[in-house]
């Protein structure tokens, strides 16, 4: 079984094969063409946690290649209410379908799920750490409207709990990008990954202020603050709204910045930058279809 459990497991040219593959498979995507890669394939669809995007463009990744999905539901209308276990749960649902999509609050749960699993398992966000998927469609935008190597991009927001600014650092890394941590001091980038960051010689600055650096980027990769994961909610209402990106933000940047978002938003993009040419987000969910097609097909191996 080919697992997708954390941007650790990949090299970078398994990255660069599994965004040609998605890059191969957008027109399908994009219901331009046929392709019925996963044919007569159950995916089972297993989120503990809300979900907009990840959820339903995995569904829309399997229908266009011809698979059927298979939905827990609601957790609350599932056995999880009378107390079965994720590895139980993850062995029978094994036997009901091809590959598994797990998206649990837990850090950890995605790995472990796949001890326990006869068929592969996906990520679809675990805990504070990992979410693969979304950093495939991040790198995948990142390459599609701007580049790769020797990248400019400032990650900013919720860098404390967001497990998305996590997974892609890591991923960047591989290509030499060239950072910056922007954040209120509480919601600053953990120091394990820091650490793990510049042990691989990755350049990394640090800030508090978007004003500093947003002349000087090439992409700006801007997070919700994760309202959810905090212990204390008080701590919420003191670092909500601390970092803003406005029209009056932008006067001065370069000509070819993006600005990405794995969204949902709240506050932290005004509604007055979506029809700026700087504004990404909204492409780069859609591109979590060809990306999620090319991972789905590449772990059931229907693809070379
Ligand atoms: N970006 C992302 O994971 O969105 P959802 O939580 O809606 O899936």
């Amino acid at each position: 079984n080919r697992h997708v459990i954390s941007m650790k497991d990949f090299s970078r040219e398994e990255i660069d094969h599994i965004l040609d593959t998605a890059e191969r498979l957008e027109p399908v995507a994009r219901g331009e063409e046929r392709l019925r890669l996963l044919d007569g394939k159950i995916i089972a669809l297993l989120f503990f946690e809300p979900s907009t995007r990840t959820r339903m463009s995995f569904e829309a990744a399997v229908q266009r290649l011809g698979g059927k999905t298979l939905n827990l539901g609601s957790v609350e209308a599932s056995s999880v209410m009378k107390g079965e276990n994720l590895a139980d749960t993850i062995r029978v649902i094994s036997n009901y379908a091809d590959l598994i999509v797990l998206r649990h609050p837990l850090d950890g749960s995605a790995r472990m799920a796949a001890e326990f699993a006869s068929v592969p398992i996906i990520n679809g966000g675990d805990g504070s750490v990992n979410h693969p998927t979304q950093t495939f469609l991040d790198l995948y935008t990142i390459r599609r409207e701007s580049h790769l190597e020797d990248l400019k991009i400032a990650l900013a927001g919720d860098l404390k709990y967001g497990r998305t600014v996590h997974s892609l650092c890591y991923a960047l890394s591989l290509y030499e990008a060239e950072m910056t941590f922007v954040s209120p001091p509480e919601l600053r980038m953990p120091p394990d990954i820091v650490r793990d960051l510049q042990k691989m010689d990755i350049n990394i600055k640090e800030t508090d202020s978007l004003e500093r650096i947003i002349g000087d980027v090439e992409v700006l990769y801007m997070t919700r603050v994760q309202k959810e994961r905090f212990p204390d909610p008080e701590e919420y209402e003191k670092v909500k709204n601390r970092l803003k990106v406005t029209r009056d933000l932008l006067r001065n940047v370069n000509p070819n910045l993006k600005i990405l978002h794995p969204l949902p938003r709240v506050n932290e993009i005004s509604p007055e930058v979506d029809s700026t040419p700087y504004a990404c987000y909204f492409e780069q969910a859609f591109y979590g279809i060809p990306t999620r097609m090319a991972l789905l097909a590449l772990a059931m191996g229907v693809i070379e």
